[in-house]
């Protein structure tokens, strides 16, 4: 346990050490999350193993729905397409972050398709697997734009090169890559568009730069609208949030490799009971 907090110190150490030497003012932006997540604790939540099903009731959609394995096989071809390309795939694989799980990925593509978002923000792309699976959704939808806020790696340049990787050409015209971090671009986005139909979050997994982004898209998010919060379960930021927001309801959905947990929030539409599930 000491050795994992010893390398997980060392890591974060060596992150910031290059971030100052590649990008100086946004690695600054990197010392206060730094110092605050020593005070974050793991969350012992209840897991809604029906989670699906709950997703697909909140959307007015059918369950079992037909959606749900298209969803999985346009994951597994991503998954396999970059396989073929020579790169590794799944937890850790890009630095210390990881390409998003087949549980998330279903999520978000039976949730554009069921509910038609004209405006969906994420922040943190990485190889860009929820990017592709939100922009596969809008095409068919032929409707809808997704702006993703992403700070790549700031110092391995074959990370760096990975960006986005998952997107082809022919899937980028309803796509805009804003870089930068969340606490630099995101306001800005926010106040610029005005309203959110979808969020996904997928940045950096700290309970303060989670709380900091659903504070900020939570005061644009359309009412019905929803937000995706990957890995929920290290740190108390997602529990914070939806505590304080009383027309959010919040749904734990454990990942499909079992080793993470995710969380969706629908924002209810005035006039909903509030926190009912
Ligand atoms: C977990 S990965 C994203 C995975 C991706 N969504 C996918 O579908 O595979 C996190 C990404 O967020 C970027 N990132 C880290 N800190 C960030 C910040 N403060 N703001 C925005 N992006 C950040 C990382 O460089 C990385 O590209």
């Amino acid at each position: 346990m000491e050795k994992i907090f010893r390398s997980e110190t060392v890591s974060r150490l060596r992150h910031l050490a290059g971030s100052f030497v590649t990008d100086p003012l946004e690695a600054a932006r990197l010392v206060p999350e730094g110092l605050a997540s020593y005070f974050e604790h793991a969350v012992d939540y209840d897991v809604d193993k029906l989670w699906e099903a709950r997703l697909h009731q909140w959307l007015d959609a059918p369950w079992p729905c037909p959606e749900r394995r298209i969803g999985q096989e346009l994951w597994d071809t991503v998954a396999e397409e970059l396989h073929d390309c020579g790169f590794a795939f799944g937890r850790h694989t890009y630095g210390q972050y990881s390409d998003a799980d087949a549980a998330l990925g279903r999520a978000l593509w039976c949730t554009v398709l069921h509910t038609r978002p004209t405006v969906a923000v994420e922040t943190g792309v990485a190889r860009g697997i929820t990017s592709r699976i939100v922009l596969e959704a809008l095409e068919r939808n032929g409707e809808g734009h997704l702006w993703s806020v992403d700070l790549p790696h700031p110092f391995e340049r074959d990370l760096r090169a990975q960006t986005g990787i998952a997107v082809p050409a022919h899937r980028r015209s309803r796509w805009s890559y804003i870089e930068g971090s969340s606490r630099r671009r995101l306001p800005g986005l926010l106040r610029e568009l005005g309203r959110v139909d979808m969020f996904v979050h997928d940045s950096l997994h700290t309970a303060r730069n989670t709380r900091f982004e659903m504070k900020c898209v939570g005061q644009v998010l359309h009412p019905g609208g929803m937000m995706f919060v990957d890995d929920i379960s290290t740190h108390q930021g997602f529990a914070d949030w939806t505590r304080s927001a009383p027309q959010a309801r919040a749904l734990i959905c454990p990942s499909a490799d079992g080793e993470g947990l995710f969380g969706i929030v629908r924002m209810q539409p005035t006039g909903h009971p509030v926190k009912a599930t």
